[in-house]
């Protein structure tokens, strides 16, 4: 039987670090109290404006290529999840793959599914390993969500930052991914959504993130604690026989009200929204380098990767590190 197991980690976050002072000393009508308290954020990075989607999941994607000693060229397979693409098309995976400087045809595209997208890509990578079809998978979460936001809107603008994650997934003889649940309920698509298009050469609808924080707020934490539970049935195990849990960094209070839901105590939980702030489809797979990198999270122990955002999507990978 083939197994898919994470060989390698790796991220990025882009020099520029505001704080929410910072946001105030740029004029946003806001304070530190107010995000502190409400989202848990401190700081956020920010691309250079000469920074893209691709350039930040290159440095990201080196950084697993080498913790996982591969060379790009043995990379068969790209998944990138991203909402804040590079171009319209073709997509950023193709972008990333001529960065890179892959030339052995691998297959490459992109994944939307907004804030799970990271979780999405990483099922569907498993699925093509699992299949025999490929062997060696390079899945990344990468945004620029500072370019969709409008620093007119505080209740937006104070909440997301940029940055990048990867990571390898390779075909083994040993587990690996367990056990992995996605799900979407399109009826939801309102309450956070970037409503925008390009038509005639002009922007048609909004170009910037808008959302119902209240609405987002019930349901994440509501199917967080669904498809845990979901997943972990799945395998066979106990919940509190996950050592980490890596959860879509959007607020501290979700991950807390999820932690309570599922009994787990906030010390198994990897945190990173107060230093990161949301970085989308980015928070999960950079969330996972850093605990990786820091030695919290050590081979053999079990992971539980979520995510939840826009769509509305949601999903969960259980895995063995
Ligand atoms: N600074 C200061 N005051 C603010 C700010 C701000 N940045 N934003 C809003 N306020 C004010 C409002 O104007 C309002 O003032 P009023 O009472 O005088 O009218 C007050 O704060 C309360 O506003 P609410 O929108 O009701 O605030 P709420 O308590 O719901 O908190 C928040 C907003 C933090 C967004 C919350 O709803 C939340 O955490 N939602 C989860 C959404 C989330 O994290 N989304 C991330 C993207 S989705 C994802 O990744 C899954």
């Amino acid at each position: 039987m083939i197994h898919a197991r994470i060989t390698g980690t790796g991220s990025y976050l882009p020099p520029l670090c505001l704080s929410n002072d910072d946001l105030v000393a740029r004029g946003i009508d806001t304070s530190d109290e107010w995000v502190v308290g409400r989202t848990g954020i401190r700081t956020r990075h920010f691309a250079r404006d000469d920074q893209s989607c691709s350039d930040l999941a290159l440095e990201a994607a080196k950084n697993a290529l080498a913790a996982a000693g591969r060379a790009v060229n043995e990379v068969d397979l790209v998944i990138l999840a991203t909402s804040t693409p590079d171009y319209i098309f073709p997509s950023t995976a193709a972008i990333l793959q001529k960065k890179l400087g892959m030339a052995n045809d691998a297959a490459v595209f992109d994944m939307q599914a907004v804030c799970s997208g990271f979780v999405y890509a990483l099922a569907t990578a498993e699925k093509f390993i699992r299949s025999g079809s490929h062997k060696c998978a390079l899945v990344i979460g990468s945004e620029v969500f500072s370019h969709i936001l409008n620093w007119d809107d505080r209740t937006t603008c104070v909440l997301f930052g940029d940055g990048a994650g990867a990571v390898v997934l390779e075909a083994s003889d040993t587990p690996g991914i367990l056990a992995t649940a996605l799900h979407a309920d399109g009826r939801y698509s309102d309450i956070l959504s970037v409503p925008g298009s390009v038509s005639g050469g002009k922007v048609t609808g909004s170009p910037f993130l808008q959302m119902d924080g209240q609405a987002v707020f019930k349901f994440a934490v509501r199917v967080l604690g669904e498809v845990a539970v979901e997943v972990c049935k799945a395998a066979g195990i106990a919940t509190s026989e996950v050592d980490w849990v890596i959860p879509h960094q959007a607020n501290v209070r979700i991950l807390q009200a999820t932690a309570k839901r599922l009994d787990l105590p906030m010390e198994k939980v990897v945190v990173t929204v107060a230093e990161h702030g949301n970085t989308s489809a980015a928070s999960v797979p950079l969330a996972l380098d850093l605990a990786v990198r820091d030695g919290r999270i050590r081979p053999g122990q079990r992971l539980l990767l979520q995510g939840v955002g826009g769509g509305f999507t949601w999903g969960a990978v259980l895995l063995t590190f």
